[in-house]
């Protein structure tokens, strides 16, 4: 797989997945008001460093972050019309911000910097299997400590083939994203069906932990939109 490809629907226009969250079709207002909690749960006085691993143009992590600002962000993105979003997004950010240019598997593998939190919204189900266990390994690597891997993403049922997801996924989306006009819709479903790979909870947590991130809690799911949370400490406090 080329990561061209997945991207493409972002790298052309980002006008369809604001229209996509500003109706919430994916229950972005619920999942980052959890992931606001989240890094509030890290302690008030405590510096963290952040990286956002596709990360868009952080319309939704933005004000979590100006909430509870870390020490320095870095986002990493292939969409280069995102990325310019993103500036205008975390400009009131009172830290360091870095945005980058390019894929997340490389980013996280030849970062040489420990982060406290590792955060990716929807991007990892573009990944291959093997790709996925890369990035969990790479994970292990450039946590902190203490640090958190916070994964939103598409998840699939145990024992649910990626067909049997797509069918239900692609269902819900003509059922449900009403206010898509058609032909944007149909290309998003034609995105889905043809670029997401998500896996099993169970897949996933079993990757973190030979990647050494033993404690895997599903925060939240709403649908097949899933918070997860992946840590070396079983108690997967900050
Ligand atoms: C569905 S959007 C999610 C944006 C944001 N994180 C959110 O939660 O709303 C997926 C983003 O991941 C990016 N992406 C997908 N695969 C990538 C890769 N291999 N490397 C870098 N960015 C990637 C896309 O360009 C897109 O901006």
């Amino acid at each position: 797989m080329t990561h061209a490809e997945p991207t493409a629907i972002f790298t052309r226009s980002w006008s369809l997945y604001d229209l996509i969250t500003e109706h919430n079709y994916m229950f972005h207002r619920e999942i980052y008001s959890g992931v606001e909690d989240l890094l509030k749960r890290r302690g008030h006085h405590e510096n963290y460093r952040l990286l956002d691993l596709g990360c868009g143009n952080a319309r939704y992590l933005a004000p979590c972050l100006k909430r509870r600002p870390p020490e320095a962000y870095e986002g990493v993105d292939l969409s280069e019309v995102a990325l310019a979003e993103a500036r205008g997004y975390l400009v009131e950010l009172p830290c360091q911000v870095i945005l980058t240019h390019g894929d997340l598997l490389k980013a996280v593998e030849s970062t040489d910097k420990t982060w406290d939190v590792l955060f990716s919204g929807f991007a990892i189900h573009h990944l291959a299997t093997d790709e996925k266990a890369r990035f969990f390994r790479a994970a292990g690597r450039c946590l902190s400590e203490k640090g958190w891997l916070i994964m939103v993403d598409v998840v699939r049922e145990e024992n649910q083939d990626r067909e049997s997801f797509l069918n239900d996924y692609l269902k819900c989306m003509r059922e449900k994203w009403t206010q898509v006009p058609r032909d944007q819709l149909e290309q998003a479903c034609a995105h889905v069906r043809d670029y997401d790979y998500p896996e099993c909870f169970s897949t996933l947590r079993k990757m973190a932990e030979e990647a050494g991130l033993r404690s895997a809690h599903m925060i939240s799911r709403q649908a097949q939109h899933h918070t997860l949370l992946f840590s070396r400490s079983a108690l997967a406090e900050g």
